[in-house]
Order: structure tokens, then sequence, then C-alpha cells
């Protein structure tokens, strides 16, 4: 008879398929057994009345990362996955960021060593190519993605990061011939910038004006061009962090052509408003993110792409600058014009249990698509499945244990990153996290960190089958060897 190290007793047991009420016996890290009435394990967790799903996989978070503008991420990634643990998530893919003229060999020697010592659960890395030279193309990518670096975020804006339409071109068809997965931040900088110096120009300097500049239509028409750019080649992409309805049109309308484009959002687009980036004083920068937060519509399309399907990943884009930080939030003074505010929101430790309460509790979102969104198909779509996202029997015992009648008022004073405010302060919702598990060990109880620095383990990526081209052409003769 097996002898469990930890049996998890009587819980509603979800995947991305079906959900079950049973038992998961656990042993040596991995999941052993799932089924009724399990032989009692050497330690024992009551989870009935409570939901059971994998641990949450956060695929899109800026950690330890210096951005294009020099300004350091508020979270190392010790208070990073300290963070995202207690909330239910048991795997991060931060990015290993290159800078231009840098080596991504370099670039990814470098975060390792940001990270070793200090992860409390796994993780692993996206890269992010801001200067495809020579050596990039042609050495460092083929022979990182033979090495577990699958996948890689590129930008067609910010000045330090974007990409031309035929260096986009070559990153597409480098994924294509080696199969890695590309993220694309698609917003168009030209435009942008344009705009955003007439409003300054014009004395419009405040928060709420970037969300003028990073209007949804410099969105959707980036999103419609690198959708075009990714068909011409046929190579499957994945647009980051979508926030409202124009882009989710042109999503819509490429998967109704067959085409393989999977999409992200992030809480930021569920639970903020333009409304927000326009509060008194200093605290619209608080909300500042790109693309920005939209309005109570857009909200609604964005829970019905999550809701049907259009989504594939709920991802936190975890980007935290501090408020009391003069080179974060506060960069260039009280009186500093919207281009000088460093973009992005934290949201590691609260992506999941929102989604929880508000997404699967309220009925906006099923059982199997909560599951899918939090751990499932990030772990399919970068080549993490199925030791990762997964409860199936040989699957590490990443869990995450949800409590339907917790009632929780988000402040920042309950949350474990290093940040000194929270976008969503004062929110109530009922439903949270209560318990979370990796590899078997038990790192969080209700909101509460266990586990110490230096037990998480980085994880290569496989190469993933949603990178796989569809075998299909826009042209009447097959030129694909020149991709
Ligand atoms: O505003 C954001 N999203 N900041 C983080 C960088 C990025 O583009 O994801
Ligand atoms: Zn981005
Ligand atoms: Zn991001």
């Amino acid at each position: 008879m097996t002898s469990y190290d930890l049996v998890i007793r009587g819980g509603t047991l979800a995947t991305a398929g079906e959900s079950f009420v049973g038992d998961i016996g656990i042993k040596d890290g991995l999941i052993a057994s799932l089924g009724r009435d399990l032989p009692k394990g050497a330690k024992e967790i009551d989870a009935r009345g409570k939901l059971v799903t994998p641990g949450g996989i956060d695929a899109h978070c800026h950690v330890a990362q210096i951005s294009s503008t020099g300004v350091w991420t508020a979270d190392d990634f010790e208070s990073a996955t300290r963070s995202a643990m207690c909330g239910g998530t048991t795997t991060i893919v931060p990015f290993a960021a290159q800078h231009r003229g840098q080596s991504l060999r370099e670039v990814v020697k470098e975060y390792h060593a940001r990270a070793e010592g200090k992860t409390s659960i796994d993780y692993s890395f996206h890269l992010i190519v801001s200067d495809p030279h020579e050596t990039a193309l042609g050495q460092e990518l083929p022979a990182l993605i033979e090495d577990g670096y699958t996948s890689f975020k590129i930008y067609t804006t910010y000045d330090a990061l974007k990409l031309s339409d035929r260096q986009v071109l070559d990153i597409l068809a480098l994924a294509r011939r080696k199969r890695a997965m590309v993220m694309i931040h698609a917003e168009n900088h030209d435009a942008m910038s344009w705009l955003a110096e007439k409003l300054i120009a014009s004395g419009r300097k405040r928060p709420v004006y970037h969300c003028f500049a990073h209007n949804m239509t410099v969105e959707s028409e980036a999103t419609h061009r690198v959708i075009a750019l990714a068909e011409m080649i046929d190579q499957p992409i994945l647009i980051v962090h979508v926030s409202g309805r124009e882009a989710i049109e042109e999503i819509r309308r490429a998967r109704a052509k067959g085409l393989k484009v999977f999409a992200e959002t992030c809480p930021q687009y569920l639970f903020l408003t333009q409304e927000d980036l326009d509060k008194q004083g200093l605290l619209g920068r608080m909300c500042m993110c790109s693309p920005p937060p939209r309005d109570k519509i857009n909200q609604e399309y964005v829970w019905r792409g999550l809701a049907d399907g259009l989504f594939d990943v709920f991802s936190s884009d975890h980007a935290p600058y501090r408020f009391d930080d003069p080179e974060g939030k506060m960069r260039g003074g009280p009186d500093a014009h919207f281009k000088m505010i460093p973009n992005g929101v934290p949201g590691l430790e609260v992506r999941l249990p929102l989604l929880y309460a508000e997404g699967l509790l309220k009925g906006r979102i099923t059982l199997e698509r909560f599951v899918a969104l939090a751990a499932t198909n990030a772990a399919k779509i970068y080549g993490l499945y199925p030791r990762k996202g997964s409860l199936a029997i040989g699957a590490d015992a990443d869990i995450a244990i949800w409590d339907p009648e917790r009632e929780v008022t988000v402040s920042q004073s309950i949350l474990h990153d290093n940040m000194d405010y929270t976008p969503y302060e004062g929110m109530k919702v009922k439903g949270w996290i209560d318990t979370t598990i990796s590899r078997g060990e038990i790192v969080s109880i209700k909101g509460e960190p266990l586990a110490k620095p230096g037990r998480g383990r980085f994880l290569p990526k496989d190469k993933p089958d949603a990178a796989i081209p569809l075998g299909r052409s826009i042209f009447t003769e097959d030129i694909s060897d020149i991709f």
C-alpha cells in the first residue's frame, strides 16, 4: 500500500477538462494518486467544501528587471515568488530582458544569478529580444531555444525595445524554424509618440492623458499588423495584455480565419478604468500601465473573451514600481508629465484570487475556464505541460486550494510583494485562496508565506506544440524555404 506524504481529502478536484469530488495522494513531490478514501498520509488537508486546482502559472511578470528607461522593478525573486505563492501561484515565468547591444547569453546568465537562492516556487524565463543582431539571430537564440528558452517577447513600441516590421519578421521566421512561441506587445509606436508630444506640448500632462496617447486604436492597429506579419510567414503568435474591444475583434477575425493567434489579458483590464488614471492628486499614476485600462464596456468585452475562449492566458503583467520611490512612480517629481512615469501595475498575488471571486464564483466563467486560464493553457502554450498546470498522476504536486467563503478586503497590508500600494485597495471580495502547495510542500496557508526562499527550481521549457505552424500559405507557390 502506498504511504503518502500528504493527502488532500474530499475537495472538488478540477482540471481544465472535468471536476469531481475526491482525494489527491502526494508522494515525493508528485501527484501519486487520485481517488476516493485514499489511505492516510503523513499529513492531511481537509478540503471538503473547497476547490482544488492545479497551482497557478503566472506567465507574464517583470521581476528584478531594469525597464527600458533604466528603472528597477520593486520586486526581486524573493519578494515576487513569496507574493505569487500567497496568491495561489506555483510557477512564474518572468523575463530575461535584453537591452540593445547585449548578448542574450549574458542576459540569461545575469537573470539566473538574480534568481539563484531566492525563489520559493518554480520559475522559468521568457526572453525579451530588443536587439536581434546577427549573433543573436544566427547563434544565440537557436542555441537558447534548444536549452529551454522557447518563448520570447518582442515589442512594437518603447524607444529602446521597439522592433521594426522586418525585425519582427526575422524573429517570427526564427521561431518558425526552431519552434518557439513569440509574445508580442502590440501598440503603434509612432502614433503614440506623436500624440504624446502634442498632448504634453498643449499642457495635457496628467496620467489620464497616457490613455489618450495609448488609445484603443493604436493597440488594434498594431494587433492587426502583427497578425498580418504572422500570417504571411505562417507562424503562431501570442498577443499579450489585450485591453479591450477593438483588439479583441482583430483576434477574433484572425481566429475565424483559422489562424493560431493566442491571446492574454490581465486583471487591470477587468478591474480598473481610465477614470482611475484620472484620480485627484498623484493617485492616477498608480494605475498607469500599457496598454492602459479602458472603460466599463471594454471590461465586459474582456470578460466575454475570458468566458468564450478568446483569451487563452490570464497573467498579472506584474510590473511593480513603488510610490515612495523617486525613481519609481514618483519619477520626475509631482509635476512630471505622463511620459516620465514608469508604466506598470502590481498584480502577482491578487491575479487568481480576483479571477476566482469575481469570475468563477460570480458565474462569469466556468470552472474549466478558470483552471485553463489560471494554469493549464499557459503550461501548454509555453512548454511546461503536463509537469505543470495539471492534476495528472506523475505531475508535480503544485496545487491551489480555494475557499468560496473567505471574505477579503484587498489591501496592500495583506499582500507580500515589495510594493507600497495596490491599485485594488479597498476592493471587497468573497472567495480567496486557502492553501498553496508546491511540489508537495505547503508553501502558504491563508495568505501567509511558509516556504523558505531557495527551494524554487528553474524549469527549462519544451518546444511547445502551440508554436507549430499551420502549414498554410498566402502565396500561390510554396516559398516557405525562404523563411
Ligand atoms: O505597463 C506595462 N505593461 N509595463 C510592463 C512592460 C510591458 O510592456 O509589459
Ligand atoms: Zn508589454
Ligand atoms: Zn509586461
